[in-house]
């Protein structure tokens, strides 16, 4: 049994038996998130889509208290290790998988940006499609809807898209990204932390419900679904 819980924002956590694994956990500073990063359980590998300081802000710390493992694209994972002394990283790219404890990791692009908070140069924004215990999941990340999620993501157990609009694609699209990749639930997220991505998930559903084949479920932040 997979359990998936949402941390706000782009944020969550992903846990089995034996494994605790984190996306781009973002809690202090975060209007949205009602945990803060001391009351995260033993994590064991935190994933980081891209560079933007709400996706990167708290890794280092939950990592280096936890002896977790940062994975990134090549150029964050050197960061961390470089500039926020992490010690345990592992850096890939777009397009490629890695086996890992907890199952298998797939970077998969993401239309958006990624420079660092302190300017360095992030690579590209990533999104990643997971394997564990034989749910493939589907996390979007921040990114603009385009026709290559349907390569990557098509028939998905679960998909989590963006829909704030603004720095990511909205409801419209993520509407239509459901659709392009059959995925069998979906769920929103990168909405409701600030005023100017404010949504409202429930007209989201309802569309979801409607237009397309998929089971849309709206979490409640610190909420869980069992996959
Ligand atoms: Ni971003
Ligand atoms: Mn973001």
């Amino acid at each position: 049994m997979t359990k998936l819980t949402w941390l706000s924002h782009g944020g969550w956590m992903i846990e089995n038996e034996s494994h605790c694994i984190l996306l781009d956990p973002f809690l202090t500073d975060n209007p949205a998130a009602v945990i803060s990063t001391d009351q995260l359980p033993n994590v064991d590998h935190v994933l980081i889509s891209h560079g933007h300081f709400d996706h990167v802000a708290d890794a280092a710390a939950i990592a280096n208290t936890r002896a977790a493992t940062i994975i990134a694209i090549h150029e964050i994972a050197e960061w961390f290790s470089k500039t926020k002394n992490v010690r345990s990283t592992i850096g890939m790219n777009i397009g490629g998988q890695l086996e890992l404890p907890f199952g298998s990791v797939k970077m998969t692009p993401a239309l958006h940006s990624s420079q660092l908070p302190d300017g360095s140069y992030g690579g590209e924004p990533a999104g990643f499609l997971l394997t564990i215990d034989g749910a493939r999941l589907y996390f979007g990340c921040d990114t603009a809807l385009f026709s290559d999620m349907k390569l990557y993501a098509d028939n998905v157990d679960l998909a989590v898209l963006p829909i704030g609009d603004v720095f990511t694609m909205g409801i419209e699209d993520s509407v239509t990204a459901t659709k392009l990749i059959n995925a069998k639930k979906v769920l929103p997220a990168h909405y409701d932390t600030w005023p100017p991505i404010a949504q409202d998930a429930n007209h989201w559903a309802d569309r979801i419900r409607t237009e397309t084949k998929a089971e849309p479920v709206v979490l409640q932040v610190g909420e869980s679904i069992e996959i």
